[in-house]
């Protein structure tokens, strides 16, 4: 069974007709073309192939892309606005990747978990629930423990985001 769809993705518009079977991974690969989010394990254990889903970071393997008529999905390739966001310009700095597969993935899961964090979303390793979120280290490796990395880049990731936060 097909359906019509229509997704803003990194600001462009589409309309794509889509078997109901078919992932927002896979529709964004393989229908519209943007290869920004990368296809890792297809079934949510790795990470790399995250994107922000209305604002919020999603894996896009989970995805039924029937599911999100209308959403607005922004992909690595569009979060910079035609130049480098600033964790993609950390990630540079800091050496936060090597064979760079996992990396769009990565740097959407950190804008996405910055903007967790700002909101008061508490992560496993939160001790004081009320209080405002300290992006600790521990804070940092936790929250973005979805997202793996096959060369081991995570102390550049983790340097990465320390100095995007401030820190
Ligand atoms: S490809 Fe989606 S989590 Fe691995
Ligand atoms: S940089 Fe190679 S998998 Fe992460």
């Amino acid at each position: 069974m097909e359906r019509s769809i229509t997704i803003r993705v990194d600001g462009a518009e589409h309309e794509v007709t889509v078997d109901t079977r078919t992932t927002l991974l896979d529709a964004l690969r393989e229908r519209i073309g943007n290869t920004s989010p990368k296809k890792g394990c297809d079934h949510g254990q790795c990470g790399s192939c995250t994107v922000l889903l209305d604002g919020r970071r999603q894996l896009s393997c989970l995805a039924l892309a029937v599911a999100h008529d209308g959403a607005e999905i922004v992909t690595a390739a569009g979060l910079g606005d035609g130049d480098l966001h600033p964790v993609q310009q950390a990630f540079i700095t800091h050496d936060g990747f090597q064979c760079g597969y996992c990396t769009p993935g990565q740097v959407c899961s950190v804008v996405g978990m910055l903007a967790e964090a700002e909101d008061g979303h508490p992560s496993h390793v939160t001790e004081d629930l009320g209080a405002e979120t300290e992006l600790s280290d521990a804070e940092i490796r936790e929250r973005l423990s979805g997202n793996l990395c096959r060369c081991g880049a995570y102390v550049g990731i983790l340097d990465a985001v320390k100095e995007v936060t401030g820190r």
